[in-house]
């Protein structure tokens, strides 16, 4: 089964909530503040944007932002993915079809075959690629220059960069989880653009059980409007809200039954910790990069996790989100 709360993108993007321009990017001010001023700088100097490298947990706006700074520079976009460009020579023709100052942006740029990432050095350093012709003793490199582009990777798991990789990017973010406030603007934004009537207290209910997330605030709206529609005449309020919300078994924190499953198990099954990626995965029947890269980062920036040398732990508070009393004996 599909995880509702689950930020990784399932459905088919509503093309119509995705923020356009930097001023209904909603949140992470200080990123967007600096990436104004690069932007703006560029465009004086008539120069590409210096490569960007944008990091964070699925669903925060790594896409969207990219596709903002194309737009703000004026500029085309060409999507590639990591593990989609399996040879060089895949990334190559994409390269020599880059006009001047475009944006090539590569998804789970961490997933790049080795040999792709060859190719990348010398076009993000010096704007050419080498291509061999032939084969053998009378094989012959040719050096064939490229303009000069922006390439902005986006990556879920900046760890798993290469260094030589990392160092190549002029310009690097992480994004950070969004506060209820945003996430509220957000989904008041949201509902104004799917001509959806919610309550502003409405709003902040969905906002903040959300998993600080924008992808799964958008879903869980699409969700209560759903029951709003056969319940509320489509008016989406507090106690509609929570209904739906309770309905779809996400609790008051924005935990679903995967993230309790989890702290379940750490709790009862390997008694509060320290346990391995491994062992957990294998308890709960979950793949590990889902727990790594999807549950994880929110349950330890909510404190109910921790991940030590020895493996990960049930903190206090988590303790308590499951109900379980006291200190660990
Ligand atoms: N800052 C924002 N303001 C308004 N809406 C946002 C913002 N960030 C994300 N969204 C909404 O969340 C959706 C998901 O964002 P996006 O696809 O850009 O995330 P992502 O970081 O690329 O995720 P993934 O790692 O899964 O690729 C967008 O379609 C948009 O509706
Ligand atoms: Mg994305």
């Amino acid at each position: 089964m599909t995880r509702l709360v689950d930020p990784v993108e399932q459905e088919q993007v509503d093309p119509a909530l995705r923020p356009r321009r930097f001023a209904d990017y909603i949140g992470q001010e200080k990123i967007k503040d600096n990436l104004k001023v690069y932007v703006q700088a560029a465009m004086a100097r008539n120069e590409a944007l210096d490569h960007v490298l944008l990091s964070g947990p699925p669903g925060l706006g790594k896409t969207s932002l990219a596709h903002i700074i194309a737009t703000e520079l004026g500029v085309g976009l060409r999507t590639a993915s990591g593990p989609t460009l399996e040879r060089g020579g895949d990334l190559a023709a994409i390269l020599n079809s880059l006009g001047p100052r475009e944006v090539l942006f590569i998804d789970e740029i961490h997933r790049l075959p080795r040999a792709v990432e060859e190719v990348l050095y010398p076009a993000l350093e010096d704007f050419h690629i080498d291509i061999v012709l032939g084969q053998g003793p009378g094989a012959q490199s040719v050096r064939l220059p490229l303009p000069r582009f922006t390439l902005v990777g986006a990556t879920t798991r900046s760890g798993l960069l290469t260094s030589p990789l990392r160092g190549r990017f002029g310009i690097q973010a992480v994004l950070d989880f969004y506060q209820p406030a945003e996430l509220r603007t957000i989904l008041l934004q949201s509902a104004g653009r799917l001509s959806l009537e919610l309550t502003e207290d409405a709003a902040l209910e969905l906002a903040r059980r959300s998993r600080g997330t924008p992808r799964i605030a958008n879903r869980l709206l699409r969700r209560a409007r759903d029951f709003a529609q056969v319940h509320r005449n489509g008016v989406i309020d507090l106690e509609l809200t929570r209904m739906a919300l309770g309905r779809l078994d996400v609790d008051e924190r924005g935990l679903d039954s995967l993230d309790r499953r989890i702290l379940h198990a750490i709790a009862v099954r390997f008694d509060g910790g320290p346990v391995g990626l491994s062992n957990l995965a294998a308890a709960i029947g979950e793949e590990q990069d889902t727990i790594e890269e999807v549950c994880e980062p929110f349950l330890i920036r909510e404190g109910l996790v921790q991940r030590t040398p020895q493996g990960r732990i049930l903190t206090q508070s988590g303790r308590r989100a499951l109900g379980i009393p006291g200190e660990k004996p």
